[in-house]
């Protein structure tokens, strides 16, 4: 299976980044456990990490039927890009949503997700393990086709 991991905006940051909420771990060891994880259940990943909105388009419209699912974590764009979500909504594979944090249990504005409702589904407040829990779940909807 070929999974697309794409990574929004400051998730760079990792590790530096509100370490309360996001975990001391950097960005490289986030990728280091995905690809660890991938390697295990025989998958190739591609994982890229922008800070851009259009460039998250470009990626998918550009790369999704080289794939079998996507994996995304659209950072901030997750409450308010309708573009994103078009975008999603318009690619007929399955796009899991994740964060590391729970979104539900913060800040007002991140408990709506505009991604939810379009895609497979939404994974949160599991840290890394979330990225793990996504590749599984692609893995079992393949199996089930
Ligand atoms: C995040 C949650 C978002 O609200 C936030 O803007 C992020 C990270 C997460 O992984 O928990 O950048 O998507």
């Amino acid at each position: 299976m070929n999974i697309f991991i794409i990574n929004g905006p400051n998730l760079n940051l990792l590790g530096l980044r509100e370490p309360d909420v996001y975990g001391k771990e950097t960005y490289a060891d986030l990728l280091a456990r995905i690809r660890d994880h991938a390697q295990k259940r025989g998958c190739v990943v591609d994982i890229r990490q922008t800070n851009h909105e259009g460039v998250i388009i470009d990626w998918i419209q550009e790369n999704w039927s080289k794939f079998d699912g996507i994996i995304l974590n659209a950072g901030a764009l997750t409450h308010y890009s309708y573009a994103i979500r078009d975008c999603v909504k318009a690619v007929p594979i399955p796009v899991i949503e994740v964060h590391l944090s729970d979104i539900s249990a913060r800040e007002p504005f991140r408990k709506f997700s505009v991604l939810e409702d379009v895609c497979a589904a939404q994974i949160k407040g599991k840290g890394w393990a979330g990225y793990l829990e996504a590749i599984d779940l692609l893995l079992k909807g393949k199996e089930v086709q």
